[in-house]
């Protein structure tokens, strides 16, 4: 029998049953259209919508807000998230793209660009910035998250890990438990990494696939947007975006998001 850890099954079991309903709900009229990323995340969990665009807009600071030592979410401006949302959803068609991959439309739920540091060895495996392996329990498996790099990361600055669904799969019947390792009786796991210039994205399920924060090499940090999407009758934007970058990041969208605002994308 499988080992599938409680903590795992638990969170399954809490919200497998609304992954239909979001399904059916929100794709309503729409043609799901055969693409790479289409068969790419019905297969893998995860893909490339498209890669190294040049962000025009520069997502200056209005603020640093330091979480602790080791990591710091940078506070943008209100209007420049609207224009940067409105720059890779309409005018790069990133809307359009994932609709057609997942015959779906998304509430943008949260924003957030944030700066990792580098942590010492003796604190690695305590939970600082998603730094663990683990998938993202409290959301359904339809939550998309794009991970964007607005600067240069390479290897050296810690950059974000992932599996696809198989080799998930793999860990979580070895009765995996949150860590920053991964258990080694696993065979040829492929860990995929988020680096590359200005601009480069990539589009996970989250809940489908473990992934963690990489830590940075001693000297480096990393800078990363995340984009949080959650299946909606219609696209939309949160109105809060801007507060939301100083709380943690909402977690059961379909019941904690019912008052909040939002305007049409
Ligand atoms: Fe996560």
């Amino acid at each position: 029998m499988n080992k599938i850890n409680k903590k795992e099954l638990f969170g399954d079991l809490l919200f497998n049953w609304i992954d239909p309903i979001e399904q059916a709900y929100c794709s309503r009229g729409i043609n799901k259209t055969e693409s790479p990323l289409a068969i790419d995340l019905a297969t893998k969990g995860w893909g490339f919508p498209f890669l190294n665009f040049t962000p025009k807009i520069d997502l200056k600071a209005e603020n640093f807000l330091k979480i602790h030592t080791y990591y710091t979410v940078k506070i943008i401006e209100a209007k420049i998230i609207s224009e940067f949302l409105k720059f890779i959803f309409i005018e790069l068609k990133l809307k359009e793209i994932i609709q057609n991959a997942t015959g779906m439309r998304y509430s943008v739920d949260f924003f957030t660009d944030y700066i990792t540091e580098h942590v010492p060895h003796d604190l690695q495996n305590t939970a600082l910035y998603a730094n663990q392996w683990h998938r993202d329990l409290a959301f359904t498996k339809n939550t998309l998250k794009i991970f964007i790099l607005p600067k240069l990361v390479t290897k050296k600055d810690g950059p974000l890990n992932w599996l696809d669904r198989r080799d998930t799969n793999q860990v979580l019947e070895s009765g995996f438990d949150r860590d920053i390792a991964l258990p080694t009786s696993c065979q040829k796991l492929n860990v995929n990494q988020l680096t590359g210039n200005a601009g480069s994205l990539c589009l996970i399920q989250p809940k489908i696939c473990l992934h963690k924060a990489g830590i940075p090499e001693f000297g480096n940090s990393r800078e990363q947007i995340m984009i949080q999407l959650n299946p909606s009758r219609h696209w939309k934007i949160r109105s809060d975006l801007y507060e939301k970058q100083f709380t943690q990041e909402p977690n059961m969208p379909f019941f904690k998001n019912i008052f909040r605002h939002s305007v049409n994308l």
